[in-house]
């Protein structure tokens, strides 16, 4: 996956959070990130694994600024997440939940909490366009409300990040590294939310 960006406007951010390199979820943003930059916009795509990201220490070191005071990955994260116009989380289950390089993630975001509930001021570097995420998802148990919990969490992020829960695409039943490619409309589906993203054809 790429991390390079150019100086155009980031269009849609895809955030790998999984462990495991060339896994499940993997496989979906990477369709969904080809769709969206088939549409010919800017995209990158961040991989949580290869970054540092400390969990947020509740220092409350951002309360007065809005900006987090641990130098690392997440400084240059921030300013993509509010720069970007969609965003693209993917992350698999992992005891009811999403993994812990995405949740030491959406919790370093609390500088971003702040700059929205402290400071009032808009999260968006541009608030005037309206901003969607799509949760991408899989689980190896067939669990019914399998992915609720980390729905709430993923919901309760992009409302922070003023961005609407526009879609989803989580499969229950998926354990092996890479047998989603089995699925017989998984990465087909995730190839044409991409192009609807890049196209702001979500649902409003
Ligand atoms: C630490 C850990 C916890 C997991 N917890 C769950 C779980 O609670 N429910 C579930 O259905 N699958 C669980 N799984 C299985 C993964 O969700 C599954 O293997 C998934 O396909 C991994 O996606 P990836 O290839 O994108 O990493 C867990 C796997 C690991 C390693």
């Amino acid at each position: 996956m790429s991390q390079n960006k150019t100086a155009n406007q980031l269009k849609v951010l895809g955030i790998a959070g999984s462990p495991r390199c060339d896994g499940n979820t993997d496989h979906l943003l990477r369709q969904v990130m080809a769709g969206a930059s088939s549409s010919g916009v800017e995209t990158k795509t961040v991989i949580l694994s290869e970054l540092n990201i400390a969990p947020c220490h509740h220092c409350d070191g951002c309360i007065k600024t809005g900006k987090c005071v641990v130098d690392d990955d997440m400084q240059w994260l921030h300013t993509d997440i509010r720069e970007t116009e969609h965003i693209v989380l993917a992350s698999p289950i992992f005891f009811m939940g999403v993994t812990a390089q995405t949740k030491a993630m959406i919790d370093r975001c609390q500088a971003l909490w702040v700059i929205k509930y402290v400071l009032k001021l808009p999260v968006a570097i541009n608030p005037n366009k309206e901003r969607s995420g799509v949760f991408i998802s899989v689980g190896g148990s067939k669990l019914r409300n399998l992915f609720e919990p980390a729905k709430a969490t993923v919901k309760s992020w992009f409302t922070t990040l003023d961005i609407k829960y526009a879609s989803e695409l989580v499969f229950s039943g998926v354990e092996e590294s890479g047998s989603i490619r089995l699925h017989p409309t998984a990465l087909k589906d995730a190839f044409a939310i991409g192009q609807k993203l890049a196209a702001g054809n979500m649902p409003r």
